[in-house]
């Protein structure tokens, strides 16, 4: 027997019941044993972001990450191939390289000293003599184990823990246009991750998700920032009005985009003409004009910039990425790369950085509200437990959705249009076989 989700009481997990159309039941931001199962079922089945290619940039250099719940150290060998590798020797399971990041050609095993070259490959067991001939020969088998698929789309370094599936650039879909438009604003068309501010949020990983493209809350949570910029909070208000471009885009596979059109192109710090001279400013739109064309160029230059989550981990916005990891059903950790614009001048990157530290830095005035929120989310939706009132309602704009050009469901950007795209997406998933 099936028991509505209301009861809170009946233990059988029925994702129907507890995802609907128009509202979600708080058990998914809590309950251990779909935690469990998300972890086997999107975790472990979906196109995750690892790293950028940029934090791997010379032969030798690693980075370690938490991806999936699964250590991992993301290489690059002599010969630039890139290696996305558990993160645990496989004499005795111990973790193997504990650094962020570095350049290493050889790794050593701390407990027993068991070393492998940077592409995973064993080089020696220490005092080998101990081994009997034949047995664990130094085969594949004693090998760092690599994940079973590993691609790139424009230097972003995606994982797939199963070996079989649609590849990266399927499941991307309808984001590769806003993907392609973010990187373009660079003059060569890269980027380079120049830091991380890491956060240790006390939330469900769905918080962060479902928030990155929420502009319900912006101008409440971020409060103090709107009072302190007037045009700020015209553009936010501004995006209710009838003829305002601004638009949420499901994107499918639980993609989804702001979009904030053309009107309100400094909005989001990507647009930096009134922070840097004249001739700065001029020679950037060339050499953008030069890769890109007018056309191509004009695209980027005359939009706001993208501000996208690509589900489940990758939120890009602005001039920052964010990365969403969940080490349990309570704690995520939130990473915030930035970014520099390869090729762009100086004073442009610098522009953005200061940017960004006013929104999101260590004494910034806007992601903090953020990670308050999601906390307090968290403890109000567990407030409730088995009360028969833990629905959260989903349902704003639902009797105002239409397709845009592409065919796809579009919404005001103050509606929940993305919320219901991440929970369809969601809930197809969790269904599975
Ligand atoms: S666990 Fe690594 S060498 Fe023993
Ligand atoms: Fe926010």
């Amino acid at each position: 027997m099936t028991v509505s989700a209301e009861t809170g009481v009946n233990k059988r997990i029925d994702f129907e019941d507890l995802v609907r159309h128009d509202r979600v039941h708080g058990r998914v931001y809590y309950d251990e044993e779909i935690f469990r199962r998300e972890v086997e079922q999107i975790w472990r089945k979906e196109w995750v972001f690892a790293c950028h290619d940029s934090e791997i940039a010379q032969p030798g250099d690693y980075v370690t990450r938490l991806v999936s719940l699964v250590p991992l150290v993301i290489t690059r060998d002599e010969d630039g191939d890139i290696h996305a590798m558990i993160n645990r020797c496989p004499h005795r399971g111990n973790v193997l390289c504990m650094r962020d990041s570095g350049s290493a050609q050889v790794f050593r095993c701390a407990y027993h000293g068991w070393t492998f070259n940077n592409g995973g490959k064993l080089l020696g067991r220490t005092f080998r003599a101990g081994y009997a001939p034949g047995y664990g020969k130094e085969g594949e088998e004693l090998n760092l184990v690599p994940v079973p698929r590993l691609e790139t789309y424009r230097g972003f370094v995606f994982v797939n823990f199963s070996p079989e599936g649609p590849s990266l650039i399927e499941t991307l879909g309808a984001a590769v246009p806003h993907l392609d438009r973010y990187v373009d604003r660079s003059p060569t068309g890269e980027i380079d991750i120049v830091g991380v501010e890491k956060m240790v949020i006390r939330a469900n990983w769905k918080m962060p998700l479902e928030n990155s493209v929420d502009d319900y809350h912006a101008g409440f949570v971020h409060r103090g920032i709107w009072d302190m910029d007037e045009d700020l909070r015209k553009v936010w208000y501004s995006t209710e009005d009838a003829d305002s471009e601004a638009v949420n885009i499901d994107l499918g596979n639980g993609h989804t985009a702001m979009d904030f059109g053309s009107g309100i192109r400094t909005v989001g710090g990507g647009v930096t003409e009134s922070v840097v001279p004249d001739e700065v400013q001029r020679e950037y739109e060339d050499s953008l004009r030069r890769r890109l064309g007018e056309e191509g160029a004009n695209a980027v230059l005359k939009q706001a910039v993208p501000h996208m989550m690509v589900f489940p981990n990758l939120f890009m916005l602005q001039n920052d990425l964010r990365i969403i990891t969940p080490v349990g059903v309570r704690t995520t950790h939130y990473y915030h790369y930035v970014f520099n614009l390869r090729g762009a001048d100086p004073l442009i990157n610098r522009a953005r950085l200061r940017r960004h530290e006013v929104s999101y830095g260590p004494a910034g005035m806007v992601l903090q509200d953020d990670i308050e929120v999601f906390e307090r989310n968290q403890a109000g939706i567990e407030s409730r437990i088995g009360s028969g009132e833990e629905w959260l309602d989903l349902s704003r704009g639902l009797h105002r959705e239409s397709t845009n050009s592409l065919g796809q469901p579009t919404g005001r950007t103050k509606d929940e249009i993305a919320q219901r795209a991440i929970w369809k997406h969601y809930k197809d998933r969790m269904t599975q076989s």
